[in-house]
This record gives structure tokens, C-alpha cells and sequence, in this order.
């Protein structure tokens, strides 16, 4: 092993690239260097095989080296490269945006496009202000996040969300008027539940106590991930999200879900949204929009706001906000060519089908050194370790580099190990992630 880290070190130097969210000195010491990838596998530099157990960053779901995208994409870029996106467009941003309200939940079928799940966040928010200016509610500018959650990293998305290291740095400049709802992860009452877990809706009736405190007439959203995926695989309770929307409804607050992970596919159903049978106001996307092909996200509206937004002289500009790259004409190509596959091969069924298995695979690691609670649900897994005596997020580290040298990408946030592959992976695969999850376990401290 120390002999392959070594081989991977020595491929060029690596000093000038400041990695994004990463330990940059302690991986520079012992990189990991991902070179190739095909199906449900990476090759690293050195020519080891890889599973990815968490489809790159909750991106591929269709899985690596998709043939069908790389061709829309040669193609497009020969035929186009890039069109003006202000004041000018190109049919692919359009079809698109038609091919999403299909598959959108009830009333989403106004998309506006970003790059990013972080724009697609600020994007979101600003459209709230939009809308409730436009409503003649100018006064309705206050939002509310949720401790724990995860919404990108722009100035909007780290004051709604709740993940203490990514704000504190950043605090005196943070977005003021914000509130946080109480996270929901409960390992007293719910530790080990398979699927959501029973208890916590109740964390919901938060909202009615800022709603008190603010008056509705100053709140503009509420934003929550429908389960958070970053800050560690925390799930709704049953009833928790239902219990949200009737709460902003009841007070014509919007209800944002920011499906940036649970978006395409992840727990099965096209959106969580479906899923859950929740339909918010806005729903924001991005990742495995275009399987990670090409950096892209997308914003879901209801066409009521839409509509309450185009106002004012027609030559005049409705919103004033957007991306030299919104629809950007080779990532919507990319992006029809993922939607083909999701429908072609069934991916989002595929998802609900794998699951029992998924669990019971996951929830076999159960009883093994450390392992305090399971969390899953659709094709995400959350296993969550004691931290080690040598500090908070050392256990997870080392379970993940562990991994990571045995041959499987997991994901480790502080001492939580996040499973999401492809929704392409073989029951076979399953088993070999969890096997050589289950020996990282064993031989770490
Ligand atoms: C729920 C959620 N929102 C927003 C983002 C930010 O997306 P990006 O990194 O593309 O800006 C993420 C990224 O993981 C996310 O999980």
C-alpha cells in the first residue's frame, strides 16, 4: 500500500492546485488521484480499480463512462459551443427545461438554470424576495434554514445553512434575518430505524414558534434539504416534512426544498418530493442533472410564483439574475442525455427495487466495533461511529482512506461513513462495498 501512495506521489507536482473542502497538505503527502472511470468503477493513477460506493459526489447515478452522454456532448460542442444566454437562447435549454416539468413534481414546470447547487441555493432564495415583492409583500424577507443542513457555499447557502465550520469563519458577513429550525437526527429514539425514522415530527412545530416570534408577514421561505445528505445522512421523521408544509402554507411562507442530493433518483422517485409525496413551492437541483458530466443545476418553480413574477412593462427584465452559463448549450445536452437514461433503463425504479437490499446489507454492519447508529433509505446509507478518543473525525478519516486503499470510495463526514453509488450497482457490488466497509471498521482504532 505504501508502496502505491508513493507511485501516486510522484506523478507530477501537485502544489499549486488548492483543493476545494480537502486537507490540502495532509493529501498532498498521500494523494488520491482518480484517473478514469467506467460503469460502477474508478481507476486511480497507478491502474487500481475503485467501486464507487457514492457516485462520485452524489453525481453519476447513471454510473461512469456513459457512451450516450460523451456522444451528445462531442456532438453539441462541434455543432454549438456556447450561445449567450441573456437576452438570447438555444432550443436545447428549452426542450430541457420542457423534459424536467415532466418529470417534476405537480406545478414545478417553470426551471431556471444554473451552474451549481450553490447558485441554484442563492438563486432560490432570491426568488422568494422576487416573488413576495411581486405579491405586494415587500416586508417578507426573512428565511429559515435548519441546523445541520447543507446549501452550498455562496453567502445565501451558508447563512440558511447550519453546519457550524462552514459559517464560522465567514460569520460577520453572513446573511442577517436568519433563523434555524432544530435538525432532526434523534439517535436516542431512533438509532439503528430502518427507512424514516418514527420519531421527531414534531421538531417541525419549531416553525410556528419563529412564525410567533417574526410575525409571517417577515418571513419570505423556510429552505430544508428533504433528508440532509452532507452534514451526515439525517433523515425526516415520518410526518416531519407533511408537518412543514402545512405550516408555510398556513401562512403563505415558501416552502424551499433543495434537492441538490435527493434530486434524480437518490431514494427513489424522480425527486424526494415524489417521493414523499411533499410538493414545495421551489425545488432546487444540480449534480446528477447531468450525471456530473458537466457542471449544472437546476431551479424548480411553481408556476404560480413564476407567473406573479412577470410583471411590469414587457421589455422589461422580470428578474434580475442570471449566469452566463444558465442552460449552457453542452451541458443541457449532457443533461438530455441523462434524462434518456434514467427513463430508458429505469434508473429511479431501480432505486426503490435495490433498497431492501441496500438495507439489509447496510444494517449488517450493525454490532461491529464503534458503529452507534444506521441511517438509510432509497440507495443512501449513513453509518455513524463513536468518535475516537484521538478526536472527532479521525475514526471516519481512517475508515475512509482505509476504504479507499482496499478498493471503494465511501464518503466520511467527521465520524459518519455515507454510502450513495450508482443506481446502477449489482446486488454483487453491494456486498463487496459493505465487506470492505465492514473490514475498515474492524482494523481502524
Ligand atoms: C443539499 C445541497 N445543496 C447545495 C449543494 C451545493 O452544491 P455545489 O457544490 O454544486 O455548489 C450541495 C452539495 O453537496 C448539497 O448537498
Amino acid at each position: 500500500m505504501a508502496e502505491l501512495k508513493q507511485q501516486a506521489k510522484t506523478q507530477g507536482n501537485l502544489e499549486h492546485y488548492w483543493m476545494p473542502f480537502s486537507a490540502n497538505r495532509q493529501f498532498k503527502q498521500t494523494p488520491r488521484l482518480l484517473a478514469s472511470a467506467e460503469g460502477m468503477y474508478y481507476r486511480d493513477v497507478d491502474g487500481r480499480q475503485v467501486l464507487d460506493g457514492t457516485a462520485g459526489l452524489w453525481c453519476c447515478n447513471a454510473g461512469h463512462g456513459r457512451a450516450e452522454i460523451s456522444k451528445a456532448v462531442s456532438r453539441q460542442i462541434r455543432e454549438m459551443d456556447y450561445a449567450p444566454s441573456f437576452q438570447m437562447g438555444h432550443p436545447l435549454a428549452f426542450e430541457l427545461a420542457e423534459r424536467l416539468s415532466e418529470i417534476a413534481p405537480p406545478g414545478m414546470n417553470r426551471i431556471f438554470f444554473t451552474n451549481s447547487g450553490s447558485e441554484s441555493v442563492d438563486t432560490a432564495l432570491k426568488l422568494a424576495l422576487c416573488y413576495h415583492r411581486a405579491n405586494g409583500e415587500p416586508s417578507r424577507s426573512r428565511f429559515i434554514g435548519r441546523e445541520l443542513g447543507y446549501h452550498g457555499v455562496g453567502f445565501g447557502g451558508i447563512s440558511v445553512g447550519g453546519i457550524g465550520n462552514n459559517r464560522k469563519g465567514f460569520s460577520p458577513q453572513l446573511l442577517g434575518g436568519v433563523d434555524h429550525l432544530p435538525h432532526t437526527l434523534d439517535m436516542e429514539a431512533n438509532a439503528f430505524s430502518r427507512g424514516l425514522p418514527e420519531h421527531g415530527a414534531d421538531k417541525a412545530e419549531a416553525l410556528e414558534g419563529l412564525i410567533a416570534l417574526h410575525g409571517a408577514e417577515n418571513i419570505a421561505a423556510v429552505i430544508v434539504e428533504p433528508m440532509s445528505g452532507s452534514a451526515g445522512v439525517i433523515l425526516p421523521p415520518k410526518g416531519y416534512l407533511k408537518r412543514l408544509r402545512e405550516i408555510t402554507q398556513k401562512y403563505g411562507i415558501l416552502l424551499i426544498f433543495d434537492e441538490v442530493i435527493t434530486g434524480f433518483g437518490r431514494v427513489g422517485g424522480a425527486f424526494a418530493s415524489n417521493h414523499w409525496d411533499v410538493t414545495p413551492d421551489i425545488m432546487t437541483t444540480a449534480k446528477a442533472l447531468n450525471n456530473g458530466a458537466i457542471p449544472m443545476g437546476a431551479v424548480f418553480v411553481q408556476q404560480a410564483i413564476h407567473d406573479a413574477c412577470m410583471q411590469g412593462p414587457e421589455a422589461m427584465i422580470e428578474f434580475f439574475h442570471g449566469y452566463t452559463y444558465s442552460g449552457h448549450p453542452v451541458a443541457a445536452a449532457a443533461a438530455l442525455a441523462t434524462l434518456d437514461i434514467y427513463r430508458d433503463e429505469k434508473l429511479f425504479e431501480r432505486t426503490t427495487t435495490l433498497a431492501p437490499y441496500f438495507e439489509q446489507a447496510l444494517h449488517s454492519l450493525k454490532g461491529l466495533p464503534n458503529v452507534i447508529d444506521i441511517r438509510n433509505t432509497g440507495l443512501v446509507g449513513g453509518i455513524q461511529l463513536a468518535p475516537s478518543p484521538q478526536g472527532v473525525g479521525k475514526r471516519g478519516y481512517q475508515i475512509f482512506e482505509r476504504c479507499f486503499w482496499q478498493g471503494a470510495l465511501v464518503r466520511a463526514t467527521a465520524d459518519i461513513i455515507a454510502l450513495s453509488p450508482p443506481l446502477i450497482v449489482e446486488e454483487s457490488q453491494i456486498d463487496q462495498l459493505i465487506s470492505t466497509l465492514a473490514d475498515a471498521i474492524q482494523t481502524v482504532d
